[in-house]
């Protein structure tokens, strides 16, 4: 693909932030739009062009954002309506477009559309939502939220049950309803007069149902199945989409982004690219092969060839047609550190091992808030201090599965969504820097030596790699817009592939094993460009060793 052929957003760095964990201002112990504004110099030292904020909208809650209740306002934790229109013209002064999330698979049940379709059978809203009777005094069918439990609730109100595919406080919406999605299209409309740069769309796999709604076979003790497997990627979910991009993309200079767990990589086409519905997929193939089915406490030990296929596999899919978003943390992933590498890796080495790999594949690089910092998991002594609702839900599903309190917690240590919310950790200081006040979730105790005031003083730190990683990409064209081929893909310690333009080829090498590796005697003419390690040897990689060389 030619350079002049790109748009911005395929040139470009992504960085996510978690507004509630990022930074306060307002000394409340919770994150705020302003401490976002005051950190705006810092993210333009990253060399990011777009920022994702996930859920800022007035929420009650209970599932940090994504259960909201009004689509077109501010929650006043955050601040206000002026505070965004300040951040989106700040963000525009360094180059930098902010993207919202939305979300239209639910809305909250305090939302003024659920609290009118639930009062009565026949109210103008009253099919906004997914409602069916009882059978024989049961719910409709065996269908387990993704969250635990039944995924049909009663209402008393309406003497009937309606579907949620996450908590029991995020009622689907009913996308065959055209008044529906008039009205949530309207609410993205909102957003881009504003001036924003694109959306993030979540969990959009599950807003087609299935025609009928039938029985699964059961997937745990329960007897239930998970609601995944019955709803996600369902027939005609494209015509959907199609008129989602019509009514709301096709013209606008911005990027969507649809997170699609159920679609896989030969589907891609149908998704992304010239006849696609989005411009980029978060697709779930690299983050599913740590457990069974998304079960946390089945899981499941992999190989590294399966996390290069995976990730090749998309890259194939995409290579003349659509584009990819390379991520490996979001706020609903353990850190990176923890995930992808053995447990007595080195985290920092770990880090950048894993930075060389999402800022030098074919793709536009998302940086999780922390990730460039080299943040890690945490593993809290009890259930009780975790405030994830999935994890919450996983650690009682592990019990019924007849594992002990231990292994159960353990699981959560390993998955749980927590590990990535945990507060910023900008200095050494009180609460990391965080906030003046306890913050909503504690600090990491690793905030000491993992923070960004330290990390932007040593040369060697996770944070000045990334910084100069997002240099290299920019001042290099293979980079931005060359083929991506993958080498040595059986090898079982390394990752390494070329990126070529023209005559032009980099070739990425990361040693993702705590054990020095040898190389094949071909690389040994490479010239090594950026390195992980001081005195980097040609055909031996040190552990975690990471480098980019001109073939
Ligand atoms: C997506 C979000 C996750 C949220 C869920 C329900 O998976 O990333 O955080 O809990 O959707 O909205």
């Amino acid at each position: 693909m030619a350079a002049d052929n790109q748009k911005w957003w395929q040139r470009t760095v992504v960085y996510q932030i978690y507004p509630k964990s990022f930074q306060d201002t307002s000394g409340n112990g919770v994150g705020d739009l302003r401490g976002i504004i005051n950190r705006l110099d810092y993210l333009a030292s990253l060399g990011i062009g777009a920022i994702w904020l996930t859920p800022i909208y007035p929420s009650p809650m209970v599932d940090n954002g994504y259960d909201i209740s009004d689509y077109t306002s501010i929650d006043p934790t955050y601040g206000t309506m002026a505070d965004f229109d300040e951040l989106v013209e700040e963000a525009h002064v360094r180059g930098i477009r902010i993207v919202m999330d939305l979300v239209y698979n639910h809305s909250s049940d305090r939302h003024q559309w659920f609290v009118e379709s639930k009062a009565s059978r026949d109210n103008p809203k009253a099919d906004w939502y997914i409602w069916r009777d009882a059978l024989d005094g049961k719910p409709p069918t065996n269908w387990r939220s993704i969250f635990g439990g039944s995924a049909w609730t009663w209402s008393e109100e309406r003497q009937q049950y309606y579907l949620h595919t996450f908590a029991k406080e995020q009622p689907d919406l009913n996308w065959e309803n055209p008044n529906v999605r008039r009205a949530l299209f309207d609410s993205a409309r909102f957003w881009l007069d504003k001036g924003v740069g694109g959306f993030r769309i979540d969990a959009i796999t599950y807003i087609k149902k299935p025609t009928a709604f039938v029985n699964g076979e059961p997937d745990g003790a329960d007897g239930m199945v998970n609601v995944h497997t019955m709803t996600a990627n369902t027939k005609g979910i494209l015509d959907f989409l199609r008129e989602f991009k019509r009514e709301c993309f096709v013209g606008r200079d911005i990027f969507t982004v649809g997170e699609a767990n159920g679609v896989a990589a030969d589907e891609l086409v149908n998704w992304v690219g010239d006849n696609g519905v989005f411009d980029m997929l978060f697709e779930f193939s690299h983050l599913t092969l740590s457990n069974d089915g998304e079960v946390w406490c089945r899981p499941r030990r992999w190989k590294l060839s399966e996390l290069k296929t995976a990730l090749s596999n998309s890259q194939k899919a995409t290579a003349t047609n659509g584009w990819c978003p390379i991520f490996f943390e979001n706020h609903d992933q353990p850190r990176g550190v923890n995930h992808y590498f053995e447990k007595d890796a080195d985290p920092i080495k770990a880090a950048k091992a894993l930075a060389t790999v999402l800022m030098t594949m074919r793709g536009t690089p998302f940086i999780y808030e922390g990730q460039e910092l080299g943040m890690t998991n945490v593993a809290w002594r009890s259930i009780d201090q975790y405030d994830d609702i999935q994890s919450r839900a996983q650690y009682e599903f592990a019990l019924k599965e007849g594992l002990t309190a231990e292994a159960a917690l353990e699981s959560v240590h390993d998955f749980s969504r927590d590990n990535a919310r945990t507060p910023m950790q900008w200095t050494a200081g009180l609460n990391a820097g965080f906030s003046s006040a306890r913050p909503w979730m504690p600090v990491n105790e690793n905030y000491l030596t993992v923070n960004a005031e330290l990390e932007d003083r040593e040369s060697g730190s996770v944070l000045n790699w990334y910084r100069e990683l997002s240099e290299f990409r920019r001042a290099h064209e293979e980079l931005l817009s060359g083929t991506y081929v993958e080498l040595l893909p059986k090898n079982e310690k390394v990752f390494a592939f070329e990126r070529t333009v023209g005559k032009k080829t980099l070739v990425t090498v990361v040693n993702f094993s705590t054990e020095e590796v040898t190389l094949p005697k071909k690389f040994s003419t490479m010239n090594i460009l950026l390195g992980s390690e001081l005195n980097p040897q040609p055909l031996t990689l040190r552990p975690l060793e990471a480098r980019i060389c001109r073939a």
